[in-house]
């Protein structure tokens, strides 16, 4: 069988998370490696195992390569994944798809007129009991949606000296929490719940308004320690943390918290949607365990096991129940139906998978919310 063969573009946190997923299809072979420069390159594709470390431009031009994930800062996903269409390859781009609208829907454009295979890495759609509470809301498990209650804490900028790109909006967009993590969260609650949001209030807030810059380069999460004479303060203009007040097109309410200053919160996703006939509690830091309120009977805990699920969410599970999985699974699954696509050679008419439109539904609500912020007053979607 011959391999699709794919590149990929960043190899910082991420692009080394999409590397091993690949790797765990049968059918794909990651063949190059493109960095911010050559040396950066050739020293990440010995460390990962990839044959040819190459410039972007050169990764554009290699005729063999079907397929490419973009995977550097936010502010080079546009004009890179513009690039790999225009030179008629599919793409898959972290989220978030560009820095603003404009530039998103340009991409929606042309991804449309190529006809050629996109995908966004909204990722955690694919906890498989992210989908079991998708299918039990078609199915009418959930009944009408109340009310959604949805946060998502991270400590990793907890500190002043904490510091990253994504604290400089060139780089990462005038919104940081919200659009860093917010929109991981907002993508799954209408993911699950099938509502649309129309209208937000949010108030936002930076903790900490000056922090420390380190002189030299650090990769996200390395927990690199630096000295005092490494530091040069910044001022910080984006949110630590925001409160955000929902309206659904169902005419029911919700409300969610971000937050990268939440010491002893990892990474966790915790979502409460409250229907007409149960409540479902998720939390992505424990996410094989699925609780589901009742009012006239015994609460119950739904442990992820393909015999205990609809089929639609055992199409996302690869090991019994009791084994658990978690993050690195997510996006295997989720290439597994990007690539099914890539085999066929075009985007499908109806994809499972995350598009550039949801990518630009992301950026709408998620510059509604800044708006909103900035107003403090109800902006509409
Ligand atoms: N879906 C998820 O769960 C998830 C998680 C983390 C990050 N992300 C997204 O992934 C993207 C990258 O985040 P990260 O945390 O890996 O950042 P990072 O800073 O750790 O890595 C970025 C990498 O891109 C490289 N790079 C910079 N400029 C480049 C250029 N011009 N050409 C090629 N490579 C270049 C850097 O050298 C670095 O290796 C962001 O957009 C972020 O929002 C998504």
């Amino acid at each position: 069988m011959a391999k699709i063969k794919v590149g990929v573009v960043g190899t910082g946190f991420i692009g080394p998370a999409h590397i091993e997923a690949l790797r765990r299809l049968p059918n794909v072979e990651v063949t190059a490696l493109c960095e911010v420069n050559m040396e950066l390159a050739a020293s990440k594709a010995a460390q990962l195992g990839i044959e040819r470390p190459c410039t972007f431009e050169q990764l554009l031009a290699m005729e063999d390569i079907a397929c490419v994930h973009v995977c550097t800062p936010n502010f080079l996903h546009h004009a890179q994944s513009k690039a790999v269409l225009l030179a008629g390859k599919h793409v898959v781009c972290e989220k978030p798809l560009a820095k603003d609208l404009h530039e998103a829907e340009e991409l929606v454009a042309l991804a449309k007129e190529t006809g050629l295979v996109n995908a966004v890495h909204f990722n955690l759609r694919y906890y498989p009991l992210v989908r079991q509470m998708k299918t039990m809301r078609e199915k009418g498990d959930l009944g009408e949606v109340y009310s959604i209650l949805g946060s998502y804490l991270q400590d990793w900028l907890f500190y002043e000296t904490d510091y990253n790109w994504r604290l400089e909006p060139d780089k990462s967009g005038d919104s940081r929490a919200i659009a860093d993590i917010g929109s991981h969260l907002m993508d799954v609650l209408e993911y699950i719940t099938g509502l649309k949001t129309v209208e937000v209030m949010a108030d936002f807030n930076t903790i900490h308004k000056t922090r420390k810059k380190p002189l030299k380069p650090v990769e996200t999460y390395s927990g690199k320690m630096l000295k005092p004479e490494d530091y040069a303060d910044v001022s910080i203009n984006t949110e630590d943390h925001a409160n955000v007040l929902l309206r659904f097109d169902n005419g029911n309410r919700g409300v969610v918290t971000v937050s990268q200053v939440s010491a002893g919160r990892k990474n966790q996703l915790k979502l409460e949607i409250s229907g007409s006939k149960q409540t479902f509690a998720w939390n992505s830091e424990a996410p094989n365990e699925l609780w589901i309120g009742n009012r006239d009977r015994s609460n119950e805990v739904l442990m992820r096991d393909p015999s205990l699920s609809y089929p639609e969410a055992r199409d996302l599970m690869s090991f019994p129940g009791g084994h658990n999985e978690g993050f690195p699974d997510t996006s295997k699954q989720l290439f597994k139906e990007v690539y099914a696509a890539v085999t066929a050679g075009k985007q499908p008419e109806n994809p499972s998978f995350p598009t550039f439109a949801d990518g630009y539904r992301e950026l709408l609500i998620c510059e509604r919310i800044l708006e909103s912020s900035r107003k403090q007053g109800w902006v509409k979607v």
